[in-house]
This record gives structure tokens, sequence and C-alpha cells, in this order.
């Protein structure tokens, strides 16, 4: 019996599909993905999902729906009616929960904001839920999403900074990596061991991140950091040069950005 079905089968929608999978949450025959991109489905096909480009053909108790913003008129327009009782999840950045309860204006409707890292359930998603929402279509958005990382619910007005913060965040982290083998290059280090220092560096500061939840990363960074020593010098330095306030200015840009992308 299908159990879930997910309306765009690109990157967030097969990570999710295939992260429920593999968190047990589901059986790949309990999850239906629709898409008009016949080499997308082949692949999930393959790997034992359930798979249509017929979206009128749609019945299942939860749709997520994963195609870009762009796309959603055309699918809420040539979606078949669902039943009420059917819960409504949207990943899409963006877009209000208005716009599903437009029409759909008895659903219970999630809007979910996820990052990349979901891809290796270790990503994180807020939530926001419509006034339809009863406790346990809170509890199975949240068992969703808590398959590909760690869940938290916020008011659907915070979107906006969510994406900004969390949605965008992974990207903040790479350009942080190229910044920094593109210093190593200009003092003198080869590319690959600049790679791999870096890299390395950046995947074992967040597992230590992880491995000390009660940690404040400014206690981690205290660790390194000796009175008068190298790392003082940088810190003090990026200090100096407004680190704290460049990423402030980031993060009030793309919400300023989500904004106009929603209105
Ligand atoms: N990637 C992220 O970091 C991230 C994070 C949070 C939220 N999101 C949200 O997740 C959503 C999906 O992002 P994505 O990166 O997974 O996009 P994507 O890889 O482009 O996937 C969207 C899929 O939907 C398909 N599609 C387009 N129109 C369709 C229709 N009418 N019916 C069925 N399928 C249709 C697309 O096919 P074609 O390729 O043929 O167009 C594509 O396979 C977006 O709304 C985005 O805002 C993304």
């Amino acid at each position: 019996m299908i159990k879930l079905a997910i309306i765009g089968a690109g990157a967030m929608g097969s990570a999710i599909a295939r992260g429920l999978v593999k968190a047990s949450c589901y059986q790949s025959f309990e999850i239906i993905l629709f898409d008009l991109n016949s080499s997308a489905l082949k692949q999930l096909a393959q790997e034992g999902f359930k798979v249509s480009s017929d979206i009128q053909s749609i019945t299942a108790p939860i749709v997520l729906f994963a195609v870009k913003p762009q796309n959603i008129n055309e699918v809420l327009e040539s979606l078949a009616k669902l039943d009420p009782a059917c819960l409504l999840i949207s990943i899409l950045a963006g877009t209000k929960i208005q716009k599903f309860a437009g029409y759909y204006p008895n659903n219970p409707v999630v809007r979910a904001m996820p990052n990349t890292p979901a891809q290796l359930a270790k990503g994180v998603t807020a939530l926001a839920f419509n006034s339809k929402s009863s406790n346990q279509n809170k509890q199975e958005a949240r068992k969703l999403f808590e398959a590909i990382g760690k869940v938290v619910e916020v008011e659907e007005s915070e979107m906006d900074l969510v994406t900004a913060v969390s949605g965008s965040g992974p990207a903040y982290i790479y350009l942080l990596e190229e910044a920094m083998i593109k210093a190593a290059i200009e003092f003198g280090m080869n590319q690959d061991t600049a790679k791999v220092l870096v890299r390395q560096t950046i995947v074992g500061a967040a597992a230590l991140l992880e491995a000390n939840p009660e940690s404040k990363a400014e206690e981690l960074r205290a660790k390194v950091t000796s009175p008068n020593g190298t790392t003082h010098a940088a810190v003090t330095s990026l200090t100096n040069s407004g680190f704290e306030q460049i990423l402030r200015d980031a993060i009030a840009a793309a919400t300023t950005r989500s904004k106009e992308l929603g209105a």
C-alpha cells in the first residue's frame, strides 16, 4: 500500500525518499515518486520505489511537494482532487502555506525547510504547520524529517530567516573551504595538500561539534586558542576584519531575498 507520494524526484525529493527507506521509516514500495523527468524515475524504480509521471493518479495519505517553486502552480492545477484528510507537506523555498490552503482549505499543511546534508541523513529541517494540523499530523511530519536529520518547529513567519540560516547555510561553509584553500595556495602550498588539510579540518571540527552537543563553539575554540598564539592571531585578525558583521549581513541579505521570492 502506498503511504507517501512525492511530487518532484529531483535532488531533494529523491534524497528524502532514500533517507526514509534507509531509516526504515518506510519500505521503498510504500513510496511513489512523480516526475516529468523519466531519467530521474528510472533510477528510483531500479531501487524499488514506485514511480509515475501521471500526477492525476495520486492517492496517498501524505503528499510531499518537492518541485521548484516556479512549477508549483502547474502541479496544483493538474493534481486530481486530494482527500481532505491528506497531509500536504511542502519543501518549496519561499512558498507560503496559503498557496496550498488556497487549493485545499481543509487539509493539514506543513511547510518544511530542509537542507542538502539531508542526502546523508545529516540535514536539519524547520517545520511550520497550519491550523488544520492535528498532533498526529505533526508527529507524522516530524518522523518523516527525522529520518533525514534533526527537526525544529517554528512559526511560518520565521521561515525566511530559517532559509537564510540553515537552508542556504551549507554554501557558507563551502565558501569558507574555498577561501582557506585559495589562501594556502597563495602562500605556497600545493593544491592537493591544501584541499586535504582544509576539508578534513572542516569535517573534523564539525565532528567535534557533533560529539559535544552541550559545548558552545566558543568553548571548543578556546581549546585551540592559547594566549598570544597562532590561533589567537588569526581570530583577532578575523574579528578586526568584521567577520561577525560579514556573516550578519549575509544572513540579512538571504532573508531579504527569501522574502522577495515569496512575495
Ligand atoms: N536543494 C536545496 O538545498 C533545497 C533546500 C530546501 C528546500 N529546497 C526546495 O526543494 C525543492 C526541490 O529542489 P531540488 O533541488 O530537489 O530541485 P530539482 O532537483 O530541480 O527537482 C525538482 C524536480 O521536479 C521535477 N518537476 C518539474 N515540474 C514538474 C511537474 N509539473 N510535475 C512533477 N515533477 C516536476 C523536475 O523535473 P525537470 O528537471 O525535468 O524540470 C525535477 O526533477 C525546491 O522547491 C527548493 O526550493 C531545496
